[in-house]
């Protein structure tokens, strides 16, 4: 490879496992062009390393909170390659439990929710307090009368802490805080999705489509890539959704972190010339948001909100809001207006990719609102994000176009010896006055922080010591 870029990788690249093949996990990465093999959308040896080396380092999304309002309540997710039970506590926490029997193994339930206090497996009968404690079995006494500790035999527990009203989960012990791993992005996460007291709820349960594409394909897309806007997503400038219809749609501020969170702010007038009306010259950044709250958040709640984050971040709101976006590695959102049947309308989700396999992915999408919304303001942003991010929505149909046709891609002997290229690159730089931290690159959306979510991505993969 030739072409040249002024930003070179920091990464150690003396480390990290070896195919089958002989091929080493480094030389899938040109480090220095900035470029990714294919190879690693559909090998399954690459998946099988995934599971081991990143699903369980890392703070995944599984729920949202509101999803099990009441003690007992669960859901099952998938953490990685397991399957977890989300269940509330009689204390109000959460706990997330691996979804296997400590006797021999089966699932404890195959149901996708419910609610109860105990979990009996249909195998041989154990039973188990749904915080995971081992309790009774059928003829316990003369089974195992003689055994005094069953401590054993509870149920594995995942690490698990809120944060956005999400549900997040992690099995390293050793690992940082959700706080710490969401790090210099806390910030903007919180002012979509911590916005008031009394906080969101999901929209009835998430959305679930099954995508045949590798789970990386979304997953570096929406690490970053506002490039393909112009171009995939062309019908929405067709129909007006996106109706500046010009390359500013690609102007703002990127927001990237070393642990590979992403994140795209952009000024809605560069999308929706409804939105540039909105806001005139002589507009105070509060003036702005009455006209056009962040979605899903009632009028009401401005005030507050503003009272909570203060003038700089109400300033940022207003002007160069943050969109679009993913926690890393698969936990991505939105929150945004779009012009759609029913005028300009919020959008507000937040989507996990799980892998199912090399080639397959499933979507969770939780439409989300500010409990506190009216019935009306719940009705048109369920209905507008659902026909633009639902899973035959406007926007979603043209990536899940795109993520399966890369899979595919990846599978041939010539195709997977391409390379995906991340050549485009600008210094980190913060624009005066603006309030939140990371890594900021200003103007044209680059491939910074999508080169970002693979760097993080190659350390945990390469990393033998854990
Ligand atoms: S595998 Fe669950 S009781 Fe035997
Ligand atoms: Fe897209």
């Amino acid at each position: 490879m030739t072409t040249k870029t002024a930003h070179k990788s920091k990464l150690d690249n003396s480390r990290g496992p070896v195919l089958n093949d002989g091929t080493a996990l480094k030389d899938l990465f040109e480090f220095d062009e900035r470029s990714v093999s294919l190879r690693l959308l559909s090998d399954p040896e690459i998946y099988d390393l995934e599971m081991e080396r990143l699903f369980t380092k890392v703070w995944i999304a599984l729920a949202h909170e509101s999803e099990v309002p009441k003690p007992g309540d669960f859901v099952v997710r998938q953490l990685g390659g397991d399957s977890v039970i989300v269940v509330r506590q009689k204390s109000g926490r959460i706990k997330v439990l691996l979804n296997a029997c400590t006797h021999r193994g089966m699932e404890l339930t195959r149901a996708e929710s419910g609610n109860s206090t105990r979990l009996r497996c249909p195998y041989h009968g154990w039973v188990f307090d749904n915080e995971g404690h081992y309790m009774s079995a059928p003829c316990a006494e003369e089974m195992y009368g003689d055994i005094a500790d069953k401590s054993e035999w509870s149920l594995k527990t995942a690490r698990a802490e809120l944060s956005g009203g999400m549900v997040w989960a992690c099995w390293d012990p050793e690992a940082p805080t959700l706080a710490d791993y969401l790090g210099d992005m806390k910030y903007y996460w919180d002012l979509m999705y911590e916005r008031t007291e009394s906080g969101m709820e999901a929209v009835g349960p998430p959305q679930r489509w099954v995508i045949p594409a590798n789970w990386k394909a979304a997953a570096e897309q929406f690490a970053g890539d506002g490039y393909h806007v112009l171009t995939l997503h062309a019908s929405l400038f067709e129909m007006g959704s996106f109706d500046v219809g010009d390359s500013s749609v690609l102007q703002g501020i990127d927001v990237s972190t070393p642990r590979g969170h992403g994140l795209l702010c952009r000024p809605l007038g560069n999308i929706s010339t409804a939105m540039k009306g909105i806001r005139s010259e002589a507009d105070a950044a509060l003036d702005t948001l009455y006209k056009a709250p962040p979605a899903g958040l009632p009028v009401e709640a401005i005030e507050r909100f503003a009272d909570r984050y203060g003038p700089e971040a109400m300033s940022m709101m207003a002007n160069c809001p943050p969109v679009i976006g993913q926690i890393f590695p698969n936990a991505a959102f939105m929150c945004t207006y779009i012009l759609g049947a029913e005028g300009l309308a919020p959008d507000i989700t937040i989507r996990t990719w799980n892998p199912l396999g090399p080639d397959k992915l499933e979507v969770l999408s939780w439409t989300l609102v500010e409990r506190s919304a009216s019935p009306e303001l719940r009705g048109l942003t369920r209905r507008s994000t659902l026909q633009s991010f639902g899973s035959s929505g406007t926007i979603e149909q043209d990536d899940a176009e795109a993520w399966p046709s890369l899979t595919r891609v990846s599978r041939g002997v010539m195709g997977r010896q391409n390379w995906m290229r991340y050549p485009a690159a600008h210094e980190p730089s913060k624009p005066e006055g603006w309030p939140g931290e990371g890594l900021i690159y200003s103007g044209i959306s680059k491939d910074d922080n999508q080169w970002n979510w693979w760097k993080s991505y190659y350390e945990l993969l390469s990393d033998d010591s854990r």
